[in-house]
């Protein structure tokens, strides 16, 4: 492994920053691998904390230190990266670092979807800087490209694949006509699942982001329960065909929308994609986010949304951001929309429980196979938000087609797609 240190005659004019990273896992030592190989970029390591005293690491040991406190206090550090895997201790040390005028940079979007107000409003009565591109789809500068570039326009709608785990395992399931187990087994095996899938699986991962997106493109700032999450765990080989005989693909997708009376809604399920949408071809391990903006019209971006040098590879864009002085702006949140959730949804359900049928209290069904124990048709967004544990509970699969409507109204010319 090299050892990224400080270069001895950089082209670049100015000082190098000192950078105070701490965690040294896959997105730290990512970070360390991209630095180490460009040395004029502006940045090396000064300081490296992590955990865990005697595990073995791939730099000499005198580089790491254990007391992430340290690195606050340390003001010859020009910018603290906080790529930890403990949400709570992120937060401990973001707030502070923040508290006392720094410069962050983060990746954890469990943490940021938890504390955003709290962590925006310390910022300004801080005078410090947090940025966290890494923390949304990894590499794909989605974050800045709202808060910046789409500042001023308002945005219809954005739809995202923002969980490369769940995708590969419904690509994997759609190649092979395999079942969810396995295709989660060859998901762990290859490295695109943690040792515990749920918060990928259960949508839980994607929701989180859903918050942070919402923040910048509408200036709505939701608390992570408010929206819906329902992941693909109890999906079924017959849930796939369901989708192909119809050509469409399923996928875990985020959908922010504007409705026509300006509030916004947030839903963060698996949903029926066909052939016309970009989100059709973003396949395995990718993320994709489609953006619909008023003047602008569709835009789309794909890429990698996790590893090592992809992550690394956002938070280095952070750095290279805040050098130059950029902050995020938040300029949709000065009139910030109101959250709707007094909508029907209009879903795929697949269960052998009648109970959850009766549960979510369908107000229309469209279609019903005995057989095959689905149903389709509006329930309202609210019944699906409530219920959400006990559908998971049950391994009740639930799709999205892509249809919303206002609650209680029956008449199709009212609807909007979604
Ligand atoms: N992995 C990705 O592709 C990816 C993509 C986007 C965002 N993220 C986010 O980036 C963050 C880091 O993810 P990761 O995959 O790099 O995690 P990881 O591989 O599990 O590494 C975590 C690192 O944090 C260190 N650590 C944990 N608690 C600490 C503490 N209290 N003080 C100091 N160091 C501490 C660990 O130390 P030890 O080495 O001693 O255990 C380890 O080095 C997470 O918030 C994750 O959600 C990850």
């Amino acid at each position: 492994m090299p050892t990224n240190t400080a270069p001895v005659s950089a082209s670049f004019v100015a000082r190098p920053w000192r950078v105070g990273l701490i965690g040294f896992g896959c997105v730290g030592q990512g970070l360390y691998e991209l630095l180490d190989q460009q040395p004029d970029a502006g940045f090396y390591i000064a300081r490296i904390v992590v955990k865990t005293p005697d595990k073995v690491r791939p730099l000499p040991a005198e580089r790491f230190e254990f007391d992430a406190e340290a690195l606050l206090n340390d003001e010859t550090l020009d910018v603290l990266v906080e790529v930890i895997d403990d949400a709570d201790a992120a937060f401990r040390l973001v707030a502070e670092a923040l508290r006392r005028g720094r410069r962050v940079v983060t990746a954890n979007k469990a943490m940021l979807a938890r504390h955003l107000p709290e962590l925006v409003q310390l910022q300004r009565e801080g005078q410090g800087t947090l940025l966290y591109e890494a923390a949304v789809c990894g590499s794909i500068p989605i974050i800045r490209t709202l808060d910046a570039y789409f500042s001023a326009e308002p945005l219809s709608r954005l739809t995202g694949i923002l969980n490369g785990s769940s995708n590969y395992v419904l690509t994997r399931m759609g190649e092979e006509g395999s079942e969810y187990s396995s295709a989660l087994a060859e998901a762990q095996e290859r490295g695109f699942a943690e040792t515990d899938p749920s918060l990928d699986m259960g949508a839980f991962d994607p929701r989180s982001k859903a918050v942070l997106l919402a923040a910048h493109a509408y200036g709505a700032f939701l608390q992570p329960e408010q929206v819906l999450n329902l992941g693909i765990e109890g999906i079924s080989a017959v849930d796939i065909a369901f989708a192909a005989s119809q050509g469409q693909k399923i996928k875990v997708v985020a959908g922010l929308q504007r409705l026509p009376d300006g509030r916004v809604t947030v839903l963060v399920t698996p949903q029926l994609v066909g052939p016309e949408s970009p989100l059709y071809a973003v396949d395995h391990e990718f993320n994709g986010v489609v953006l619909e903006a008023d003047f602008a019209g569709e835009q789309f971006l794909r890429g990698r949304g996790a590893g090592g040098h992809p992550t690394g590879s956002a938070v280095l864009a952070d750095l290279a951001a805040l050098r130059q002085g950029f902050t995020y702006q938040y300029s949709k949140a000065a009139n910030p929309p109101t959250y709707a959730s007094d909508l029907e949804v209009e879903i795929y359900l697949r269960t052998d429980e009648d109970r959850i049928i009766d549960l979510l209290d369908f107000s229309e069904i469209s279609e019903e196979a005995d057989e095959d124990e689905y149903v389709v048709g509006y329930v309202a967004l609210e019944n699906l938000i409530r219920h959400r544990d006990t559908l998971r509970k049950y391994g009740a699969f639930i799709v999205r087609t892509g249809r919303l409507r206002p609650i209680s109204v029956a008449s199709l010319a009212e609807e909007f797609s979604a």
